[in-house]
């Protein structure tokens, strides 16, 4: 995109935003980047290199080596509690819109967002792997570092503590699902950040307002499935391109 066009796309991102009257906004691992959260496309680095994120966000990992998934999801929750919001989720956090995030981090609601849809479940909780009574999630900076840990026993039945998170081959919670659908379907403009559009259910969201006749503008620097059902297509990062059209 030139310059020229870039600006005519930021501007009609902007008027869009003014003029909506149900506005949704729907984020991927993305809108996470710039506060220093890997996405799950990014190579892992560290303890963790030789794993795919893919392979390890799954309840046969879990199953085959609890330890190894518990571990990676017990980093990633000390990396998010070090973490802040971006200034992408202040600019949603100023917004009247409804959030729904593909993301298990809490920066949305820290940075003001009232109560965001969690599609994918949180990294904050942990449940029974037995009789999914939810669980405490340890003290942060207990056993520390990379690699793989004991999960912890419910204090219940003794099963294995799982992460509260939405693993690839799961059902999507019913509720979070069904408020996600709604709000797309009733959204006349919906601005979608940060998601490679790839996983399913979620990549159906905004589609969902596009074909209900709804503006889909996304931000991300490269092209996704979804670049043809956006009115708007803004190829940048979260944190710079969301200031911008939130006015
Ligand atoms: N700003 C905006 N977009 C960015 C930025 C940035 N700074 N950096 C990267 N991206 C884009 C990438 O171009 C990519 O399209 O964010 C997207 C990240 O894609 P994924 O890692 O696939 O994240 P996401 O779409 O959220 O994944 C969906 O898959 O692994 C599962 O359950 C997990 O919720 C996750 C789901």
């Amino acid at each position: 995109m030139d310059s020229l066009s870039a600006e005519a796309g930021l501007s009609a991102a902007a008027d869009l935003i003014a003029g909506a009257e149900r506005l949704v906004v729907f984020t991927g691992a993305g809108m996470s980047a710039e506060s220093g959260v890997p996405t799950f496309r990014d190579t892992l680095t560290g303890l963790w290199a030789r794993y795919d994120a893919g392979e390890l966000a799954t309840p046969e990992a879990f199953e085959r080596d609890p330890a190894l998934v518990w571990g990676w999801y017990e980093w990633r929750r000390e990396l998010v509690e070090r973490v802040r919001p971006n200034a992408g989720h202040e600019a949603v956090a100023r917004l009247d819109c409804t959030v729904v995030t593909q993301n298990v981090d809490d920066l949305h609601e820290r940075a003001g967002s009232k109560k965001p849809i969690h599609l994918h479940g949180s990294l904050f909780a942990p449940r029974c792997s037995g009789c999914g009574k939810p669980a405490d999630a340890p003290a942060v900076g207990g056993a520390g570092g990379e690699g793989p840990r004991t999960p912890p026993s419910c204090r219940f039945c003794q099963s294995l503590v799982r992460p509260g998170v939405v693993w690839f081959g799961e059902t999507l919670p019913v509720a979070a699902l069904e408020g996600a659908v709604e709000a797309a379907a009733g959204a006349d403009v919906l601005i979608t950040v940060g998601t490679s559009g790839v996983v399913y259910p979620a990549a159906e969201i905004p589609q969902v307002t596009a074909k209900r006749g709804g503006a889909v503008i996304q931000i991300n620097p490269q092209p996704t499935p979804l670049d043809p059902f956006c009115a708007v297509n803004l190829r940048g990062p979260a944190a710079g391109v969301l200031p911008e059209i939130v006015r």
